[in-house]
């Protein structure tokens, strides 16, 4: 596959780790270990395919429901998994960003986010996005408090509100919006992801368990992608158009 035709930005909802787990009498735990196996492993092998920005949901806003041991359990594997993998993930040149509200997040892991932003932000080959109590309602709402703070302070009219504005505002504007979004373990649904941001996108979903998402899952999620004709609104016909004038 040529670079050309593969996207440049895949969004991921790595789901699946606790029926992972439950298949094999295992604690709901072993299964997010495993899912942090599949991650570094995506990690590499979009890496390999020059693909120029990877985002992984790692926990969502509404994750924090869950049993208070599952929860400091996850943000343990984040710390941990950090603190072990910083080093490749700086010496393969990937800069690290995290989205979501760090608010709630614990001060340890809070700082070692800021570190490794901080120690990769110059890097250049892939942008790997985190998303740690990220919620797209929650991008949404901190976009517009900035924008009504530009109003407040008497910088920005109402009028002049658009959807650019608003977009300049979320979380990772700079970078470009996902062209593919996976999702494993079978469920169909976005789950409170990237709502602004998935707008165009092409939806994958697979039933294979996010541990299980390996390189010919990767590869088969891909193949799909670049057979996809992608209108953006336009017919068909003028795409085809565009492309023999091109
Ligand atoms: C995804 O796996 C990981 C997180 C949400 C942190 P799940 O834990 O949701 O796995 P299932 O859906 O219970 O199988
Ligand atoms: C979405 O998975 C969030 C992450 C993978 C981090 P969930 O397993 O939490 O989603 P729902 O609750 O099934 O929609
Ligand atoms: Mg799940």
């Amino acid at each position: 596959m040529s670079t050309s035709t593969l996207p440049q930005h895949i969004a991921i909802i790595m789901d699946g780790n606790g029926r992972w787990a439950k298949q094999r009498f295992m604690p709901r735990l072993a299964g997010h270990r495993a899912g942090v196996e599949a991650a570094r492993q995506v990690v590499k092998n979009c890496l390999k395919r020059k693909i120029k920005v990877l985002s992984l949901f790692a926990f969502s806003s509404e994750n924090w429901r869950r049993p208070a041991q599952e929860v400091s359990h996850l943000m343990e594997l984040f710390l941990t998994g950090l603190e072990r993998e910083v080093n490749v993930l700086h010496e393969n040149n990937i800069q690290l960003r995290f989205i979501g509200d760090r608010t709630r997040l614990n001060a340890r892991l809070c700082q070692k986010i800021q570190d490794v932003e901080k120690l990769t932000q110059q890097n250049t080959a892939m942008v790997l996005i985190i998303a740690v109590d990220y919620g797209g309602q929650w991008d949404i709402c901190q976009a517009t408090r900035q924008l009504a703070q530009e109003v407040e302070a008497g910088q920005l009219k109402s009028a002049d509100i658009t959807p650019e504005k608003l977009a300049s505002k979320l979380s990772f504007a700079d970078l470009p919006n996902p062209d593919l979004f996976i999702r494993t373990s079978g469920e169909v649904r976005i789950s409170n992801f990237m709502l602004w941001q998935l707008a165009y996108a092409e939806l994958y979903f697979t039933p294979t368990l996010w541990p299980d998402f390996d390189e010919k899952e990767l590869d088969k999620a891909l193949f799909h992608y670049t057979h996809r004709e992608r209108r953006f609104g336009y017919s068909s016909e003028q795409l085809i158009c565009s492309n023999n004038v091109s």
